[in-house]
């Protein structure tokens, strides 16, 4: 048994968790309070800065509870982050000068709109990012402009910006360490992702003073002490939660690819220390180990898990989102129908705003089943739209793709993604690839793991699915398939 853990912080959209795990990379202990959303105006979503670090200390306490451990047997902490969202605080009082702007939030679509129509090049070349109000830096530049008395306070550097891994390094530090690693550094849009520094080109278009930034560092190393658990614990751990569930996916070679299929689906690919441009994707960096960095492909799509909750509450389809699969295996084959759940638009590699959802191939023979079919089937169609752009553009054909996330569970969807990408779909044991991603992390940097090679050896396989559909029968249902989409986009402008 286990004397030491490694406590994991996982500080998401929707609620913060916590996940004890030990030396064997076995969950112990698991904590998780739900915070509220404030959406104080269309378009506005934030967080109360307050809130998250209350639910934060709730979850680790009730972590700690359940693993039956003693604080001190914590010996590093890793945190994972909802990324881009963005918190400004006073540097005296450590209060926050405003409610923190989530990455959903598009208030400042006004500022990305002028970037990208004359900035957009220099942007992406610099950051890997595509000028959009998901990202920090025009959240920042907001607050500035429209909290009374920030800006002068910015100028004078009495006043910090993080990301909520940066925020909650602060508060467990007790206001003594500002720093944030360079994973997260690469969702802000003014961190150069090429020089690995703040980019004053774009700091200054957007009139944001250097002072109020933190430190940006690798992603495992000690970055301070928490002095809120009863003993000083090292922090040793910091990746974004994307970056980090690759990580903790153990993708650590070139070509290896994660998908994490929740509300929406994060793909990303590991592409190495050598940069890769792509026209329809992100190019981020996936983590920092030493003074080796190593970059990702990212490609979201918006809708995937979104469109079962659909089924379930706006068509009221199903009581509950599992009953999905049975239904979705009571017919044979989607019957010929296709949905396209571009309820927002579609994100990568699409990129259409204008995109609406649709069901397409409807006959007298069709049934809820078919359509169950077909929403399950969509998921993984978007699957393979971005992992072929990937392909692509990285140059690199991959045998194998990760998953985890909510409908990962789901052994018909899993078949049916592994048949349709024609590469293995590997499922792991622990699906809390984010946590261990930063878990591992941590204990890199502490010694209490040694190399890359041990964690690949103890991070186990669930199931492997092989494709078993023969290439035409892919082929015809993957262009049907792109045929629907072609009739979803541009819709909403008819
Ligand atoms: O980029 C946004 C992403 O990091 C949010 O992840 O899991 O908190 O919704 P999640």
């Amino acid at each position: 048994m286990s004397s030491s853990f490694i406590l994991a912080i996982d500080e998401g959209t929707t609620s913060a968790r916590a996940i004890i795990y030990n030396n064997e990379l076995e969950i112990v202990g698991i904590g998780q309070y739900e915070f509220p959303q404030h959406y104080p105006k269309p378009g506005y979503v934030e967080h109360n800065p307050d809130e998250i670090w209350e639910a934060q200390m709730l979850a680790i306490r009730k972590a700690i509870e359940k693993a039956k451990i003693e604080p001190k047997q914590i010996s590093a902490i890793g945190i994972t982050n909802q990324r881009e969202t963005t918190v400004l605080w006073d540097a005296r009082s450590g209060r926050p000068i405003y409610n923190a702007i989530v990455w959903q939030d598009r208030r400042t679509s006004s500022i990305t709109d002028w970037l990208k129509g004359n900035y957009f090049k220099m942007i992406k070349d610099k950051t890997g990012l595509v000028p959009d109000p998901y990202f920090s830096a025009s959240k920042i530049k907001w607050i500035l402009d429209n909290v009374s008395g920030a800006r002068e306070k910015a100028e004078k550097g009495e006043i910090k910006f993080g990301t909520i891994d940066t925020y909650l390094i602060w508060k467990l530090t007790n206001g003594k360490v500002h720093v944030t690693d360079y994973s997260n550094a690469s969702r802000t849009m003014m961190f150069n992702i090429r020089k690995l520094e703040w980019d004053r080109e774009i700091l200054e278009l957007l009139k944001i003073p250097e002072a109020i930034l933190p430190e940006v560092k690798p992603s495992s190393e000690i970055y301070g002490y928490s002095e809120n658990l009863g003993k000083a614990i090292p922090i040793s751990g910091d990746a974004g939660d994307q970056q980090a569930a690759l990580f903790g996916q153990v993708a650590f070679d070139v070509g290896d690819v994660k998908s994490t299929y929740g509300t929406g689906s994060f793909i990303l690919m590991n592409i190495g220390s050598n940069l890769v441009s792509s026209e329809n994707l992100l190019t981020t960096i996936a983590w920092g180990l030493g003074n080796k960095i190593t970059y990702a492909l990212e490609g979201s799509i918006f809708i995937t898990g979104a469109a079962v909750q659909w089924f379930r509450d706006g068509l009221k389809a199903i009581d509950v989102s599992d009953e999905i699969e049975p239904l979705a295996s009571s017919v044979p084959d989607n019957g010929g129908v296709y949905f396209v759940p571009a309820f927002v638009g579609l994100g990568a590699p699409y990129w259409d705003p204008y995109a609406r959802g649709l069901i397409i191939g409807i006959t007298r023979g069709t049934t809820k089943a078919h359509i169950a079919r077909a929403i399950l089937e969509s998921m993984a169609y978007q699957t393979r739209d971005v992992i072929e752009v990937m392909q692509k553009d990285a140059k690199i054909n991959i045998n194998s793709l990760k998953v985890d996330g909510g409908a990962a569970k789901d052994n018909l969807l899993m078949q049916f993604q592994a048949d349709i990408l024609g590469i293995k779909v590997i499922r792991p044991k622990i699906m809390e690839t984010t946590s261990m991603g930063v878990a591992m992390l941590a204990g890199l940097a502490t010694n209490y793991w040694n190399s890359l090679d041990e964690l690949k050896q103890k991070w186990k396989v669930d199931k492997e699915f092989v494709p078993i559909m023969d290439s035409k029968e892919r082929e015809r249902l993957y262009a049907g398939w792109k045929e629907a989409v072609k009739r979803s986009v541009g819709w909403a402008k008819v």
